[in-house]
C-alpha cells in the first residue's frame, strides 16, 4: 500500500479548510485509515462507525482486538449522538478539560459504533484532543474518529510523523505530519460509568488535577503500585524499546549500575536527565529535560525510548521520578517499557 504524507502546519486555524486536510478527511470517509497528531500522541484513525474501517486500525497495528479504542471528536456537542447520556460529573469534566488530554468513559448509544471500537462493553471511550489539525480533520471527515496511538503494537507511541512513518509506512493509506507534538504521553482515562469514577490509566491530566474537579476519584487497582509486589515477567511490555530496559530506583547510584553492566561486556545506554546527565560515563547517553520540569520528561520520553533502536545498545537504564502530578503517567509508562524491571 502507498502512504501518503502531508505536510501542515500544527498551527492551522481550525475554521479553515486546507487542502491537504481535505484529502486526508476524504481518505478517512472512504473507510481508510491515516494518521494524524494530537496534543498528546499520534493517533491512527479510521471511521468508528464503520467496520471495515477500524478493522484496518487494528490490522496495521497488529493490536489485540479485545482492547478498545478512543473515539475523537471536534466537538462536545456531537455527544448526543453517541452516548447513552452524560451525567453532570462528566459535563464537568468536558467543561474543564476538553479539548485537552482527558478520555472519558461513558455509557454508549447502542447501534452507533463499530463493535470493533468498543469490544463489545456497554461503554466507549471519548475525547475531544487539543489540537487544531486534529480537530480541523476530525470536523471535515465528519465522523468520529477510532484513533489509538498510531505504532506498531508493543512499540512507544509516536511523538513525531517520522516515528510513525517507522512503524506503519506501507501499512496505512496516509500520514498527516503537524510536527511534534506537545504532551507527549497518552490522555488520562477515567471510567465515569462507576461511582466514583476510576482512572483506568494515567495520563496528560493529572490525578490531583481531576480531584480538583470534581472531588475524589479511584485508581484503578492494577495501578497502586503500593500494594502489588514489583514483581519480573509481567504480562507483558508495552512502550518498549529492543533492547532490554531496567528502571534504577535512586539515581546516584546510576554510574554503579552502568559499571556493572560495562563490566560484563555490555552497551549500556541511559534515559537520564540534564542533571543525571552530569558527569555519567555510559556508551549511549539520551536526555530527556530536567528533573525540574517534568511536563519536559514526557514530552521526550518516547522519542527518547525510540532513540535506543538505532543504537547497538544490549541494555538500557532509565532513571525514575516520584509519581505525583505529570509524572504518574511517565512512571505508568516506564514501569511498562521495563517490564517491571528494577534495579536498586
Ligand atoms: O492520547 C491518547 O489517548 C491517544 C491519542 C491518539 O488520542 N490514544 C490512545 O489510544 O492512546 P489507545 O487506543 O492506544 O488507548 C486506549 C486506552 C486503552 O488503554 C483502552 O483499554 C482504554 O483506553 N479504553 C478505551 N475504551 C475503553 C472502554 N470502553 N472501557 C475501558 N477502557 C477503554
Ligand atoms: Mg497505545
Amino acid at each position: 500500500m502507498e502512504t501518503k504524507r502531508w505536510t501542515v502546519d500544527s498551527g492551522v486555524d481550525e475554521k479553515i479548510s486546507y487542502p491537504q486536510i481535505q484529502e486526508a478527511a476524504h481518505f478517512l470517509q472512504r473507510g481508510h485509515v491515516v494518521a494524524f497528531p494530537t496534543e498528546t500522541v499520534y493517533g491512527l484513525g479510521a471511521d468508528a462507525t464503520s467496520d471495515a474501517a477500524v478493522k484496518g486500525i487494528f490490522e496495521a497495528k497488529g493490536r489485540p482486538s479485545d482492547n478498545p479504542l478512543i473515539v475523537h471528536v471536534s466537538s462536545v456537542g456531537e455527544l448526543d449522538r453517541l452516548v447513552a447520556e452524560i451525567t453532570d460529573v462528566e459535563r464537568k469534566l468536558m467543561k474543564a478539560f476538553w479539548p485537552g488530554p482527558l478520555t472519558i468513559i461513558f455509557r454508549k448509544k447502542e447501534g452507533v459504533f463499530s463493535s470493533l471500537v468498543t469490544a463489545d462493553l456497554n461503554s466507549v471511550g471519548i475525547r475531544m484532543p487539543n489540537h487544531p489539525v486534529a480537530l480541523n480533520l476530525i470536523r471535515l471527515a465528519g465522523k468520529p474518529l477510532a484513533a489509538p496511538s498510531a505504532n506498531t503494537s508493543g512499540k512507544p507511541s509516536p511523538t513525531t510523523a517520522d516515528h510513525v512513518a517507522r512503524d506503519l509506512t506501507g501499512k496505512v493509506a496516509g500520514i498527516v505530519d503537524g510536527g511534534e507534538t506537545g504532551v507527549g504521553l497518552e490522555s488520562t482515562v477515567i471510567d465515569c460509568t462507576v461511582t466514583p469514577p476510576m482512572i483506568l490509566r494515567p495520563g496528560g491530566v493529572s490525578k490531583e488535577e481531576i480531584e480538583q474537579c470534581i472531588g475524589k476519584v479511584d485508581l484503578d487497582p492494577s495501578l497502586k503500585k503500593e500494594d502489588s509486589p514489583r514483581s519480573p515477567g509481567m504480562k507483558y511490555t508495552h512502550y518498549a524499546p529492543t533492547a532490554p530496559m531496567f528502571l534504577v530506583r535512586d539515581s546516584t547510584s546510576m554510574q554503579k549500575q552502568i559499571n556493572i553492566l560495562r563490566d560484563e561486556g555490555k552497551k549500556v545506554g541511559v534515559l537520564v536527565t540534564r542533571e543525571t546527565a552530569e558527569d555519567l560515563s555510559a556508551d549511549f547517553v539520551r536526555i530527556c529535560g530536567s528533573r525540574h520540569q517534568l511536563d519536559e520528561v514526557a514530552r521526550q520520553l518516547y522519542g527518547g525510548i525510540r532513540s535506543f533502536d538505532d543504537t547497538d545498545a544490549d541494555v538500557i537504564l532509565a532513571e525514575t521520578y516520584p509519581p505525583q502530578g505529570i509524572a504518574q503517567a511517565i512512571m505508568n509508562r516506564l514501569e511498562k517499557a521495563a517490564g517491571q524491571k528494577w534495579l536498586d
